[in-house]
């Protein structure tokens, strides 16, 4: 059986819970198969010090790492994957910095990766490449003779075609996603974005659906959305931590109704926009005050992009003026938390909830949303509010969406998810339940996997 290769810029030790949604995945995935994860060590060295490989072996699966220098990290990561692709592709255009000096450095530690990465390979390994920070990886890799089957998985959205265009480079970029045997996406809509994109501005060629051959290779493209591991999120839900975080906010809460927020601070998750609609909530139903509160958790991240920073004072003036002119003496509408909460304790914290906002601008997936339905209890669930500019929401159709930029209709929506008769709220949950269990991630691992498989075959076919 050939061995699965996992490449991310992230690297957890599949044992230890771990924090962010891609790293949890990729850490239930390879604790099941096995294999080799390579990625960033997390440190930062200096100048010629970043020659050391750094494998360790945990459990079945072998990690490998490498360390950055100041100058590659500030470049690759911060600049290039977090100054530029993830606005971008997050749609924000105006957050873009486009300096000429990232690319190299995004370039520099792609062909760092693929160096220290092809020693380690064996011939019949499967390498899948994950999100934006790696898109050049295959690219480099073939350069130095890689023959083995390559597959990429963006977790990020795709943006429209002249939207990504924007980006200077942004062909040399899409080129670069041809030297992959197998592309995968987040949505639909994504894949639409790239169909369209290689048809217009890189004039390729329809192969048969879902191939497309230009710059002399084909690639294959196709919409796989992330999913959870419902069993291994509800089994935390009830473990120890979980259950003793349900009954605290049980406690706390028991003659509130509770609504929870959980993302990174990040500009893409609409957290002001979340907090406008939350103010325009209790200033029309007067009713939810006193009787609703809002724990919202918004995890460090990326604390050196300065967006992140304008987004930081943005929330905090918000939520301080919302408490001020809404708080009572026993209440305060908002609880909001700067800082990371342990994943073991947040299945009791959505269990506890009677809503969930998950109300990103735009985002891949969300996993929150996904997480947030497996933990409610199914004969009391809790309602998801959540954005039609999530990936989740092509999937959770039966969430209550909203538009978050609508601050009237997002109200409203959240007033109807407060007030949702047991019977509704049982239906809408058991049939998000059953979609979250059918497209778990086992699901999303094998069916990119035997599409990869499929594709590579085909290729060998048609050369
Ligand atoms: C998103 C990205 C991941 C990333 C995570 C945490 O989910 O898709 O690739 O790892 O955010 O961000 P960070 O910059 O801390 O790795």
């Amino acid at each position: 059986m050939s061995r699965l290769v996992v490449i991310s810029n992230r690297v957890a030790d599949p044992r230890k819970t771990a924090a962010g949604g891609l790293a949890v995945a990729l850490a239930e995935v390879l604790s099941n198969t096995g294999g080799l994860w390579f990625g960033w060590s997390g440190k930062i060295v200096p100048e010629g010090a970043n020659e050391a490989l750094h494998t360790q072996q945990a459990g079945p699966v072998k990690l490998a790492t490498v360390d950055l220098t100041q100058a590659d990290h500030d470049a690759y990561y911060l600049g290039y994957s977090n100054g530029v692709l993830w606005p971008v592709f997050h749609y924000r255009l105006d957050l873009a910095d486009f300096d000429a000096g990232y690319i190299a450095g995004y370039r520099r530690v792609n062909q760092q990766f693929a160096r220290k990465l092809l020693p380690l390979l064996r011939p019949d390994d499967i390498l899948w490449v994950h999100d934006y920070h790696l898109i050049p990886l295959a690219a480099e890799l073939r350069a130095l003779g890689c023959k083995q089957r390559i597959g990429f998985f963006l977790h990020i959205p795709l943006p429209p075609p002249l939207m990504l265009a924007a980006i200077p480079g942004h062909d040399w970029l899409v080129r670069a996603l041809f030297a992959y045997d197998l592309v995968g996406f987040q949505s639909k809509a994504d894949l639409g974005h790239f169909a369209g994109y290689v048809e217009t501005e890189a004039h390729a060629q329809p192969v048969e659906p879902g191939r497309w051959r230009a710059f002399g290779r084909t690639v294959q493209a196709g919409a796989f959305p992330i999913g959870i591991d419902v069993d291994e999120f509800q089994a935390l839900t009830r473990a120890p931590e979980g259950a003793e975080m349900y009954q605290r906010m049980k406690n706390e809460y028991s003659r509130r109704k509770l609504l929870v927020g959980v993302d990174r601070l990040d500009y893409s998750k609409g957290l002001p926009h979340r907090m406008r609609a939350f103010r325009e909530l209790l200033a029309k139903n007067p009713e939810t005050r006193n009787s609703a509160t809002l724990i919202q958790i918004a995890s460090p991240s990326r604390e050196d992009v300065s967006a992140y920073n304008d987004i930081l004072h943005e929330l905090e003036s918000l939520c301080g003026s919302i408490n001020g002119n809404f708080g009572e003496l026993d209440w305060m509408p908002v609880r909001y938390m700067h800082r990371t909460v342990a994943r073991a304790r947040l299945p009791g914290l959505y269990r506890a909830s009677r809503v969930a906002l998950v109300t990103p601008l735009r985002d891949g997936m969300n996993l929150v949303a996904k997480e947030f339905i497996a933990a409610q209890d199914e004969a009391d669930p809790g309602v998801l509010v959540l954005s039609r500019f999530a990936g989740a929401a092509e999937q959770m159709r039966e969430a209550m969406l909203v538009n978050p930029y609508d601050t009237e209709g997002t109200a409203a929506g959240i007033m109807m998810a407060l007030q949702m008769p047991l019977e509704e709220r049982r239906n809408r949950h058991q049939a998000l339940l059953q979609t979250l269990r059918r497209y778990d991630v086992h699901w999303w691992c094998d069916g990119f996997l035997q599409a990869l498989d499929s594709a590579q075959a085909e290729e060998a076919g048609t050369s």
